[in-house]
């Protein structure tokens, strides 16, 4: 098993490309982090991240927010896929304004806010999102004096990130209060996922890093897959990393995809759907209660890491 674990980590030697000044970073994100402990509780960020591209992503954020949503928590989703922003062709939408287009004075919250079924609401982050780093003090201001409104009526924000360890993504996942990492039992998957825990693992704890296993045949193959990743981040990172479990590769899903509807909506008895609502259920309640920073912490903590 160690021999499995010793090549998955020699393939993905030579991905972990993310070496700007580390030690540099972690001091911005501790010293922004002790800066934003506001007092009054704010919505938990959830960023949904893959190493590979096409691994469900989008389709798990979109659909573990309208589980979340009909078990009564307010739920904002965020495109922040800068390269190919897909949630609202998921959702059979399409947002006219985005997130940057709050800068202006006339844009409001609710403009770029579109509202969906089971108090489920979509953002795009929009392309200039990967600019944000480089906007004046008083933009920044207005961007969270706009957003931090949002906290007051979501619980919950998940983040649809791009796949991979460029920066744009790693800046966005360190943000988040969590991490929900999606593999596959393929194994570029595994090694792909491996590079972003070692990514993020330079900056960050770990601990707010969680494996969601996609297109499993059962159980078990979830289980092999979980615990291949778990063992090589043990081993050669040193670092425990936790599976909150899996979805089966179901046609429902691709059926849904087709007809622009989330399969939790399309299919809520399809196999894929059941599992994304078991997902929800264990994401709201087997976690330890903390204090959230919310939009305006999420921001702070993309904005200061950009620079
Ligand atoms: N559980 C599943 N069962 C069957 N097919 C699936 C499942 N999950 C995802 N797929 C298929 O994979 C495709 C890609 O899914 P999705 O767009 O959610 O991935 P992604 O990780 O967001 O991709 P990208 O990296 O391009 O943003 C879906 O359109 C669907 O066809
Ligand atoms: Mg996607």
């Amino acid at each position: 098993m160690d021999d499995q674990a010793t090549r998955l980590r020699k393939l993905v030697e030579g991905k972990t490309s993310y070496s700007d000044n580390i030690q540099d970073r972690v001091i911005r994100a501790n010293a922004v982090n002790s800066l934003t402990q506001d007092s009054h509780p704010s919505a938990r960020t959830i960023a949904i991240t893959s190493g590979k591209g096409g691994v469900g992503k989008t389709n798990l954020a979109v659909n573990l927010a309208i589980a979340m949503g009909k078990m009564g928590k307010r739920v904002i989703v965020l495109d922040a896929d800068m390269g190919m922003a897909n949630v609202d062709v998921l959702l059979g939408t399409s947002s006219k304004k985005n997130l940057m287009d709050l800068l202006q004075d006339d844009v409001s919250i609710e403009d770029v806010l579109i509202r969906g079924p089971y108090g489920v609401s979509y953002i795009s982050g929009g392309s200039g999102m990967e600019h944000a780093a480089e906007m004046t003090m008083l933009q920044q201001q207005k961007l969270f004096n706009k957003l931090t409104a949002c906290d007051a009526w979501a619980d919950i924000i998940i983040i649809d990130t791009g796949a991979g360890i460029g920066k744009n993504v790693l800046d966005f996942i360190v943000a988040a209060d969590e991490v929900l990492l999606v593999l596959t039992p393929e194994p570029t998957s595994l090694t792909d996922a491996y590079a972003v825990i070692k990514a993020y693992s330079q900056v960050c704890d770990t601990q707010a890093v969680k494996l969601i296993v996609n297109k499993v045949f059962d159980a078990i193959e979830s289980a092999e897959t979980a615990n291949k990743m778990i063992r090589t981040a043990d081993r050669f990172l040193h670092v425990d990393i936790e599976s909150i479990g899996y979805v089966c590769d179901d046609r429902h899903l691709v059926q849904a995809v087709r007809k622009q509807k989330p399969v939790v909506e399309a299919f809520p008895d399809s196999l894929a759907a059941r599992c994304i609502q078991s997902l929800a259920s264990n994401l709201l309640t087997g976690r330890n209660e903390e204090v959230k920073l919310g939009w305006g912490g999420f921001l702070r903590r993309m904005l200061q890491l950009g620079r």
